[in-house]
C-alpha cells in the first residue's frame, strides 16, 4: 500500500493513541495519588488554589458569543462541551448563540439553560456546517442584522464514522464538518468580528492529531475514521495560526486561539464510530480516563473568555486529559507554515470563501 509523505503510517497513529491511553492511566493513578498520598501534599493544594475554574470567567454582561455544536440532552450531564460552555458563559452574564444541526437539541439546551440561569440570554439558531451554502447564508443574516459579534467558538465536530462519508456538497464529512465549515464560517463572520469588542476566534482542536494528506483532503484513499478525524484536527489547528498571522499582518484585531478538552464523556464516539469501536471500548473499560463534559469545556472557557488567553496561544488541561486548562504548546506540525499556506489556499478554492 503506497503512502503519501504526509500520511503517518498506522503505527505511527497508534503510537499516539497508545501514547494519550498511557497519559490516561498515569492521569488518573497521578490523581489518585494526589488524592491521598501525603507528601505530594502541599504541591497539590498549591495547584489547586491556583486552578482555574468556571468561578474564574470574568463579568461577561454585553459580550455576545456565538458557539456552534451545543446540543442539550434531558440527562445535563451528557450534555456536550459546546453546551456546557454556553452555560457557564450565560452565567456570567454574556448573551450567547448557539448554532447546531438539530433544532429539537438546541431547543432542549436552550430550555436547559433558562431552567439554570434565571434571566439567561441564550438562543438557538439551526446551522449545518457541512452546508455550505447555508453557512454563508447564516453568516449574511448576522452581518445584516444588526447586532454585535465579540466571539466565535467553533466548537462543533464530528468523529469519523467507520465507513467513509460525503456530504450533500460531496465533501468527506469529517473534514466538512471539522475544518471547512468553520473555515468558511470564521470568514463570513470576520467582518462582523473586527467590530466587536476585544473580538476572538476559538478552534476546538483535540489533544489527537494526524499528519495532514494536502494531496488528498477528502481521505479518498485508505479512509480510516480515527485518521479521519486525527487529520481534521491537525487542520483545525493549522487554520487558527494561519488566521492569528493574518490578524496581525492585516490589522484585524481579531485574536484567534485554539483549545483541546482532554477526554471527556459526550455524544463524540456514540454518535462517530459507535460505542463498539476501538474508541468505544477505551470509552468503556477506562471509564475514568474520560471526565466529565463540563470540565472539558473549561479550556473553551479559557480560551473564549479568560484575559489571560492570548492570540496565537493554544489552551488545553495541565495533564493532558485533565486538569485546569492552562497555555499547552502548539504541536509541531501545527507550526508549520508552509502546509498552514497549502491548506489555507486549498480551502479558499474548496469553500469559495476568502478572508477580509
Ligand atoms: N469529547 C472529547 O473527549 C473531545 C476530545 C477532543 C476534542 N473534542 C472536540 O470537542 C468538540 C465538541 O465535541 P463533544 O465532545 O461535545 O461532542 P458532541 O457531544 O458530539 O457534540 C458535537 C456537537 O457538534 C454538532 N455538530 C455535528 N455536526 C454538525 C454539523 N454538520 N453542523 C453543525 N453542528 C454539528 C453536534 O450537533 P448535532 O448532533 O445536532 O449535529 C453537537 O452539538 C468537537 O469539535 C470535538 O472534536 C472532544
Amino acid at each position: 500500500m503506497s503512502r503519501h509523505p504526509f500520511h503517518p503510517s498506522d503505527h505511527e497513529a497508534d503510537v499516539s493513541r497508545r501514547r494519550l491511553l498511557r497519559l490516561g492511566a498515569a492521569g488518573a493513578v497521578a490523581g489518585l495519588a494526589a488524592g491521598c498520598a501525603a507528601p505530594g501534599a502541599a504541591q497539590s493544594a498549591d495547584r489547586e488554589a491556583q486552578a482555574w475554574a468556571a468561578a474564574n470567567i470574568p463579568d461577561q454582561t454585553g459580550r455576545r458569543l456565538l458557539i456552534t455544536g451545543g446540543n442539550g440532552y434531558p440527562r445535563e450531564d451528557r450534555s456536550g462541551l459546546g453546551y456546557q460552555a454556553a452555560l457557564a458563559l450565560v452565567r456570567k452574564g454574556a448573551d450567547v448563540t448557539i448554532a447546531s444541526r438539530d433544532a429539537n437539541k438546541g431547543a432542549e439546551a436552550v430550555r436547559l439553560i433558562r431552567a439554570a440561569v434565571p434571566g439567561a440570554r441564550v438562543r438557538f439558531d439551526t446551522l449545518d456546517l457541512t452546508s455550505l451554502d447555508q453557512v454563508k447564508a447564516y453568516a449574511a443574516r448576522w452581518r445584516s442584522s444588526g447586532e454585535r459579534l465579540d466571539a466565535l467558538i467553533n466548537n462543533a465536530g464530528v468523529m469519523g464514522r467507520r465507513t467513509r462519508e460525503t456530504t450533500l456538497g460531496g465533501h468527506e464529512r469529517v473534514f466538512a464538518t471539522n475544518v471547512m465549515g468553520p473555515f468558511v464560517l470564521t470568514s463570513e463572520l470576520m467582518p462582523l468580528l473586527r467590530q466587536g469588542r476585544a473580538p476572538r476566534v476559538v478552534w476546538v482542536a483535540s489533544g489527537r492529531i494526524g499528519r495532514l494528506a494536502l494531496t488528498d483532503l477528502q481521505f479518498e484513499r485508505d479512509y480510516d475514521y480515527a485518521l479521519a478525524y486525527d487529520r481534521s484536527k491537525l487542520g483545525v489547528l493549522l487554520v487558527a495560526q494561519e488566521v492569528q498571522r493574518r490578524s496581525e499582518a492585516a490589522g484585524w484585531g481579531v485574536a484567534s486561539m485554539a483549545c483541546h478538552p482532554g477526554v471527556a464523556r459526550t455524544f463524540l464516539v456514540p454518535d462517530g464510530p459507535g460505542m463498539d469501536s476501538a474508541e468505544g471500548f477505551r470509552q468503556r473499560a477506562l471509564p475514568m480516563m474520560f471526565g466529565p463534559a463540563a470540565r472539558g469545556a473549561l479550556s473553551h472557557l479559557y480560551a473564549g473568555a479568560s484575559t489571560d488567553a492570548r492570540g496565537g496561544g493554544y489552551y488545553g488541561p495541565a495533564a493532558l486529559i485533565a486538569g485546569s486548562p492552562e497555555e499547552v504548546e502548539v504541536p509541531a506540525l501545527a507550526r508549520n507554515e508552509a502546509d498552514a499556506g497549502r491548506l489555507w489556499g486549498a480551502l479558499e478554492g474548496l469553500c469559495g470563501t476568502a478572508f477580509a
